[in-house]
């Protein structure tokens, strides 16, 4: 059989999984996405991570036609996720005298599946472990993206196991190094990736990163997506832009509506953001758009706007749900404007001031309501806050883009 290997003795065990609907049971994966082990074949043998557990079977052969009858000493555990370690408990079965390799917070949770760790090696950060000719260093990287996790660095050949960091939705399409790839098919699920599964940790990334720059890295072999080995630069530079909150010029307007009148005030707001010189202007209907994309510009684009109907005295459900995703994610220092529509009763717009003062964003503007249809003042008022979202955000960034500032 055909193996992909990352060195002479260093071998990928990828499984592409098309049919999950929802990564987590939350996140739209239409590309699907890969769950990458690895298997290091030396004097001791080592697996670094599994895979979910509907590979299990292919898995244990794929191991076989490697190793033969010969047993497995370690099974390094970077990530716990039930994705990486999916395949754990059929290893121990198989190969019951291999030992569990983790961190102080691994173990607690390998317990947590109700499964005895057994035979276990405790390490520390910069610990290292031998093989025989390929020596192993332990880096812990705390909540990228559980508590437990650490990157295992193989100091000969200066490969680093990363597990979730530096992954993406998507399936490895036959291409698994980066080389072997055109990778704007992942720019957008290497971004999806970050921002909705690690994006809550952003200051735990960068201290990741900080921590991992003293290595001397020449390929970087995540869990899930490529394994980089030649453009490395490609998502280190992102995950450095990414984790600093460093947001390209560009706004993105949430509306919920049922009748279109909300609809109609960012419409109006849009043209006018778009009048003033802003190229990116990214409009949904939050009925339509799961929050996981939306959530993605939101890391991307620095102005933030967001409109609600009243729907039975509170806020349109879609946005409220959208809006409870966003603070729980925390995303930093954005521009937020705040507009919305009722008949009979409010709760769109007063809702949406609760908000603004939760996450404590620059708010741009005061807050629009209009009743019913959009008429002249209310009108003017949109245009006005579109200005003053625009004026904010070429102020920020006028210098270095040289975007006109033109008047409606
Ligand atoms: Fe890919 Fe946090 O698991």
């Amino acid at each position: 059989m055909h193996q992909i290997k990352l060195a002479d003795n260093i071998y990928f065990l990828g499984f592409n999984d098309r049919r999950t609907q929802l990564f987590e049971n939350i996140w739209p994966i239409p590309n699907g996405i890969s769950y990458n082990s690895y298997l290091i074949d030396d004097d001791k043998i080592a697996l670094v991570d599994t895979v979910e557990r509907q590979f299990i079977e292919d898995y244990l052969d794929k191991i076989e036609t490697i190793i033969g009858e010969r047993s497995i000493d370690y099974l390094i555990i970077n990530h716990m996720e039930p994705d990486h370690s999916g395949a754990l408990k059929a290893i121990r079965a198989r190969y019951p005298e291999i030992t569990l390799v983790g961190n102080k917070k691994t173990f607690g949770l390998v317990e947590s599946f109700n499964i005895d760790p057994g035979k276990v090696l405790l390490v520390n950060d910069n610990d290292t472990l031998s093989l025989g000719k390929t020596n192993l260093q332990f880096q812990t990287i705390p909540m990228v993206h559980w508590p437990e996790t650490m990157v295992t660095y193989d100091e000969t050949h200066k490969i680093a196991f990363t597990g979730d960091a530096f992954g993406s939705y998507g399936t490895l399409d036959g291409g698994v190094f980066d080389d072997e790839i055109n990778l704007d098919f992942y720019e957008v699920d290497v971004m999806r990736y970050f921002t909705n599964i690690v994006g809550k940790y952003c200051a735990h990334t960068q201290r990741a990163m900080k921590k991992l720059s003293g290595l001397d890295i020449k390929m970087i072999a995540a869990t899930h997506g490529p394994v980089w080995r030649t453009n490395l630069d490609w998502v280190l530079s992102r995950y450095t832009k990414w984790s600093a909150y460093d947001m390209e010029l560009g706004v993105v307007i949430v509306y919920g509506s049922m009748y279109g009148n909300t609809q109609k005030m960012a419409e109006v707001i849009a043209r006018q953001l778009s009048v003033r010189g802003i190229k990116n202007i990214r409009v949904y209907d939050s009925s339509k758009t799961h929050s996981s994309y939306i959530i993605n510009d939101i890391f991307k684009y620095k102005g933030f706007i967001v409109g609600s109907c009243a729907y039975n005295n509170a806020l349109f459900p879609n946005v409220e749900t959208l809006l409870s995703t966003i603070e729980h994610m925390a995303p930093k220092n954005h521009y937020l404007g705040i507009f919305g529509n009722f008949l009979w009763n409010g709760g769109g717009v007063n809702n949406l001031s609760k908000f603004a003062e939760m996450i404590k964003w620059d708010l741009v503007y005061e807050p629009i309501e209009e009743k019913g249809s959009l008429k002249a003042d209310k009108f003017r008022m949109c245009i006005e806050m579109a200005d003053s979202m625009a004026d904010k955000l070429l102020q920020t960034t006028e210098p270095e883009t040289g975007i006109s500032n033109r008047s409606h």
